[in-house]
């Protein structure tokens, strides 16, 4: 039994061709791992799939349903997880639960998804002030209610920590019946290697179909497989950090937060956290969702006050001066933060400027950063409309735009696919042989491992602090995920 048939599908967008003569199908029972490099044409795919997109031309044909004609009756059968889903943010949790199961016309145990998804102790928070993994588990907990027949997941486990990660691939694989279908997209490959099937797109054909099995035995080798099929990564020294046009700051301190502490009513995110960073240190603030590293971050750019203690970029504090602090500082936001009916090129504009790159350099600055972060073809696109890894992309090359000593990268790998990932730290690496300073922050814990030193932040507390190896030790584990989990796990005793 097929759920999917689809044959020779093509979606054009203007003179862009996302979908190009496609033929697909997708088993019944089966979960299937959906993978591509950004802007393959994966959401595009999916939005076909339940007929939230017309197609040229092919047929396309879902549960016994035409999505182009049948699309009401088609979606009383599936469940949609967007990349970006809608959560309303002015409700609870709980409520948002209640809402959409009174959407669906169906009644639910609340009790086991909030457990599963660890939010019962924030059922009554605002869904707005969820942490991003938080609203993402929450997210995928609306699209299960009313267990559909076919699960399509658009990027779930982006921004989702490595212990809920596992969580939610629980929670689908015990929720769902043998019989539900997912198509769940992804830029984990360990997540794809674990499924019944793999299907790779490339600038919207499908490059490979079939177990993943088939193309390697173990995570790692299928990772490494699938880089070759998407015509393997860029190994040319990073242009960003041979460019970068500044001069090695003369402190050896360049970041200290100082007692930071940020309170919402008797709810502490932060709770009294000092730490020093060094000049041209990669410096790895990891944690659980809602761990409270975003609020860090933006307490120590100067976004939000702190409750009490402060901060200091190149020894200058940022709650006395916090616009000479962050003249210092380039900053990624977790939560895209650029202007979304600008193009990528008035952006990049408009950050140089704002950043006072001189009109003289502005031109070079921003062609380059368009160059090297692959944004040459999207460069009069909306921001709004470009996918997820291209955003992120985009939001990487603004805050490095005016070459400061600082960066602070807040998840800058979450929904980038493979070969940028790689690109991504290539960048960071030889920005910090360069003496620049990078606080970062990611759920990859491949990518912990090119930290030279990580703060292990959880409930707003630091539990842990050392080198990528110290760390292993101290928490009896070979690798950084079995060592997150244990050091975690260890601090709840
Ligand atoms: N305005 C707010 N009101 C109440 N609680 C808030 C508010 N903003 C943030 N929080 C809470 O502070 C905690 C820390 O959130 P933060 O975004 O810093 O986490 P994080 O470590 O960045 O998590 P993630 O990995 O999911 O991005 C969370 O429990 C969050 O719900
Ligand atoms: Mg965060």
């Amino acid at each position: 039994m097929q759920t999917v048939i689809i044959k020779n599908l093509t979606k054009k967008f203007g003179s862009t061709v996302a979908i190009d003569n496609m033929s697909l199908n997708i088993e019944k029972g089966k979960i299937t791992g959906l993978i591509g490099a950004d802007g393959a044409g994966k959401t595009t795919l999916l939005r076909t799939i339940i007929g939230l997109l017309l197609p040229n031309d092919g047929e396309i044909n879902i549960l016994g349903f035409n999505p182009i004609t049948q699309k009401d009756e088609l979606n009383l059968h599936i469940g949609y997880m967007p990349q970006k889903f809608g959560l309303y943010e002015d409700l609870t949790v709980i409520e948002n639960l209640r809402l959409y199961a009174d959407l669906k016309g169906v009644a639910h145990d609340f009790d086991k998804m909030l457990e599963f998804t660890t939010l019962a102790p924030f059922q009554d928070r605002l869904a707005g002030a969820l942490s991003g993994g938080m609203k993402q588990k929450l997210g995928l907990a609306c699209t299960l209610l009313g267990n559909p027949e076919f699960l399509l997941l658009d990027e779930p486990s982006v921004g989702v920590d490595p212990i809920s990660r596992r969580d939610l691939m629980k929670m689908v694989r015990e929720m769902i019946n043998p019989e539900t279908t997912v198509l769940w997209s992804t830029a984990y490959l360990d997540e794809a290697h674990s499924f019944d099937t793999a299907v790779v797109i490339d600038k919207g054909k499908v490059i490979y179909e079939g177990n993943p099995h088939d193309l390697a035995s173990t995570p790692q080798e299928f990772e490494n497989k699938v880089i070759d099929l998407m015509g393997g990564y860029n190994k040319e020294e990073s242009l960003i950090a041979k460019n970068y046009d500044y001069k090695a700051p003369d402190v050896e301190l360049t970041v200290e937060a100082d007692n930071l502490e940020k309170r919402y009513g008797n709810f502490y995110a932060v709770k009294n956290n000092t730490f020093k960073i060094k000049k041209g240190e990669i410096f790895g603030l990891l944690g659980p969702n809602g761990a409270g590293k975003s609020t860090s971050f933006k307490m120590m750019c100067g976004l939000a006050r702190p409750t009490s203690g402060t901060a200091r970029i190149m020894g200058i504090d940022i709650k006395s001066q916090p616009e000479k602090a962050r003249a210092n500082l380039g900053y990624m936001a977790q939560k895209f933060s650029l202007y979304g009916s600008l193009t990528v090129r008035e952006n990049l504009d408009f950050f140089a400027l704002a950043y006072g790159i001189s009109l003289l350099k502005k031109e070079e600055k921003v062609n380059e950063v368009i160059e090297v972060f692959g944004l040459k073809e999207y460069e009069n696109s909306k921001a709004e409309d470009l996918p997820l890894g291209l955003k992120q992309r985009l939001s990487m090359a603004a805050a490095l735009i005016h070459n400061p000593p600082v960066l602070f990268l807040d998840e800058p790998t979450s929904g980038v696919d493979v070969l940028t990932r790689r690109d991504f730290w290539n960048h960071i690496i030889s920005l910090s042989k360069k003496g620049v300073t990078i606080m970062v922050t990611t759920h990859f814990m491949d990518e912990a491992e090119y930290c030279d030193r990580i703060s292990l932040f959880y409930h707003g507390e630091t539990i842990a602090v050392g080198t990528p190896t110290e760390l292993k030790q101290q928490a009896g584990a070979n690798d950084m995920e079995t060592a997150f989990i244990n050091l975690i796990k260890e601090s709840e005793r």
